[in-house]
């Protein structure tokens, strides 16, 4: 089987970096949605219909797994087609397929403890000493995904999290480094003020911005710690693999690389990050 990754654009291929590096012998098709990137200012209905199409479109070039490499398909859309679409689609392609998401495994490395794990409510008295950064798209701001789930498990955790709207178009587009590096010090002094002083920790929850991870790392005080969402996401998928052996992870080590949009070289801003030239084809 192969692994199928998908993300509005080019943010997924921080997730995807990894998972090639941690499973080198698997077989991965990577699907970019160009063509209707970015999904950040989208409605939710318009974002589930994407990612529904996304997966559709990787389980028809052979993917049995399918890994949202994106926050707001995550946090919009993947609870939703597990619960009204998956089951129906897997009888009728008569196959075991699933849609994993990358939200789950980031809270995991967030709180320090298992998805399964919801803490007693001990009432407003716990005194919020950790403040944890959550930059993002207006989609997952706005469905607090972030917020609600790290207070069922950690009450001493406070999250605030940063709309960034023009970021990751910025970054799919291949905007210079500079205008890049001024968005996000904008953004990390806007949080900064609302908060009242640094954040302890911060997510950078959009895929696409862990490809200009190091301007965040400049922006915020020396030595803030990143919860890096693409090992947060490799390791869950191996305990995955782990408990589900028969989505076993394919042994031709083949990677593809798709787009809806135009096909062809990716922004040298994309194709520094990955390492190597990277030319897309036509999904
Ligand atoms: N990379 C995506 C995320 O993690 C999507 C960015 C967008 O399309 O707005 O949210």
């Amino acid at each position: 089987m192969a692994i199928g990754v998908f993300d509005s654009g080019v943010g997924g291929l921080s997730v995807h970096h990894r998972l090639v590096e941690r499973f080198p012998t698997a077989d991965f098709v990577y699907l970019a949605d160009q063509a209707n990137t970015p999904y950040g200012g989208r409605p939710g209905e318009e974002i589930v219909d994407l990612t529904r199409a996304g997966c559709e479109r990787l389980f028809a070039e052979g993917c049995d797994l399918v890994v949202l490499a994106c926050n707001t398909a995550s946090g919009i859309a993947l609870r939703r087609l597990q619960q009204t679409w998956l089951p129906g689609y897997r009888r009728a392609l008569g196959r075991p397929v699933n849609v994993l998401g990358i939200i789950v495994p980031t809270i995991e490395a967030a709180t320090g403890l298992p998805w399964e794990h919801e803490a007693e409510r001990r009432g407003d008295k716990v005194e919020k000493l950790d403040i944890l950064a959550v930059f993002s798209t207006p989609a997952t701001a706005n469905s607090r995904v972030y917020e609600i789930e790290i207070d069922k498990r950690r009450q001493d955790v406070a999250v605030f999290s940063q709309p960034c709207p023009e970021l990751a178009g910025l970054i799919e587009a291949g905007a210079p480094r500079e205008d890049l590096a001024a968005a996000i010090a904008g953004h990390v002094k806007a949080i900064t003020g609302r908060i009242g002083r640094s954040p302890d920790r911060a997510i950078l929850g959009c895929t696409h911005y862990e490809i200009v991870a190091d301007l965040f790392r400049a922006a915020l005080p020396p030595g803030t710690p990143l919860i890096h969402q693409p090992q947060a996401t490799a390791d869950a998928l191996a305990r995955y693999f782990e408990r589900h052996p028969e989505f076993a992870t394919g042994t031709g080590g083949t990677r593809r690389f798709l787009t809806t949009g135009k096909p062809g070289a990716q922004s040298a801003l994309v194709e520094a990050f990955w390492g190597s030239p990277l030319s897309f084809e036509r999904a």
